[in-house]
């Protein structure tokens, strides 16, 4: 008995924790930051400038769509699309990582950054 209570309060958290969760794979903007540190140099998050523009013409990631930013690092990391630096990139990175990457991104917390 003690341990079918046991299993329905876990259940039951598990349940409420989900709750209001929109998706599976949800991303953590503040994680997303930390794996940020690696793309910045590239995405230069400050004003949207890269350390080398006469070599790469980057694109802008901070404000663009979660879902965006995931179909690309997947596209890149599939061969869907073609650059060999961000397939290099994409190739490390797991579900979880893209997620909380297009978390961060996407939660405008990257534009903020380049107003200071
Ligand atoms: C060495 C430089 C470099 C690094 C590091 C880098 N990127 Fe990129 N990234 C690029 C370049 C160059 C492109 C444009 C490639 C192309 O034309 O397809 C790009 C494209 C992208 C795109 C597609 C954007 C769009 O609008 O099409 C995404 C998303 C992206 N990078 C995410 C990341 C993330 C997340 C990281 C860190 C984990 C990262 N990149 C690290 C250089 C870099």
């Amino acid at each position: 008995m003690k341990a079918i209570t046991l299993i329905r309060i876990i259940v039951a958290g598990a349940l409420l924790a989900g709750a209001g969760a929109p998706q599976a794979a949800e991303g953590d903007p503040a994680a997303g930051k930390q794996k940020a540190a690696t793309c910045a140099g590239c995405h230069g998050i400050p004003g949207y400038r890269t350390a080398f523009p006469a070599v790469y013409s980057v694109p802008k990631l901070g404000g663009q769509h979660a879902a965006y930013i995931v179909k690309a690092l997947q596209d890149y990391k599939a061969g869907n699309r073609s650059n060999p630096t961000m397939r290099a990139v994409a190739a490390g990175l797991s579900d979880q990582d893209m997620a909380d990457l297009a978390a961060y991104y996407a939660s405008g917390a990257a534009k903020s950054a380049a107003a200071k």
